[in-house]
């Protein structure tokens, strides 16, 4: 296994290219969740030096928190709330531009000022969310939402959740 993350790229989406292959050479052979969840947080921020990266897993009625790079952050989050909670029941990508302007938006750190949530769907069920928060305004664009996007596909797929 490679020990780190080697990106050359200088555009958003070259990184998110090289970085994608190199997750799912990490991901092959692997299908504990947390494990691949977990080391998909750490290459991500890696790369992007987000404020906050991390997953929240469907348990239930609400979001648990799972793993993360970043400052600590609160643990549970119900169907419906905050941008989370808001991606879980629409089962869509929520780009938020700037945090204050969210309704419900639910604020872990006071530095973060743009978020983006991505659902992870496996057969057909959503199983967790990727959260991603910065300390910039509108951080988070189309090449973000694409990209990530894969990523959220391909690792739901690359587990085995039960
Ligand atoms: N802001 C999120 C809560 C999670 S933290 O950002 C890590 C939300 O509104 O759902």
């Amino acid at each position: 296994m490679a020990e780190s993350i080697k990106t050359t790229a200088t555009s958003k989406t070259g990184l998110y290219g090289e970085l994608t292959q190199q997750l799912e050479a990490l991901w092959l052979g692997e299908t504990d969740p947390i494990a691949n969840l977990a080391n998909t947080t750490a290459a991500l921020m890696q790369v992007f030096r987000h404020h906050w990266i991390g997953f929240y897993l469907v348990q239930n009625n609400e979001l648990v928190l799972g793993p993360f790079q970043g400052p600590i952050a609160c643990t549970r989050i119900g169907y419906g709330k905050g941008v989370c909670g808001t991606a879980w029941k629409e089962e869509k990508t929520i780009v938020v531009a700037d945090v204050q302007e969210f309704p419900g938006h639910i604020a872990c750190s006071s530095l973060s000022q743009s978020e983006i949530v991505v659902p992870l769907i496996f057969s057909g069920n959503m199983v967790a969310v990727l959260d991603i928060d910065s300390e910039h305004l509108n951080q988070f664009d189309e090449t973000d939402s694409l990209w990530l996007e894969k990523i959220a596909s391909k690792l739901a797929q690359s587990c085995i959740w039960d």
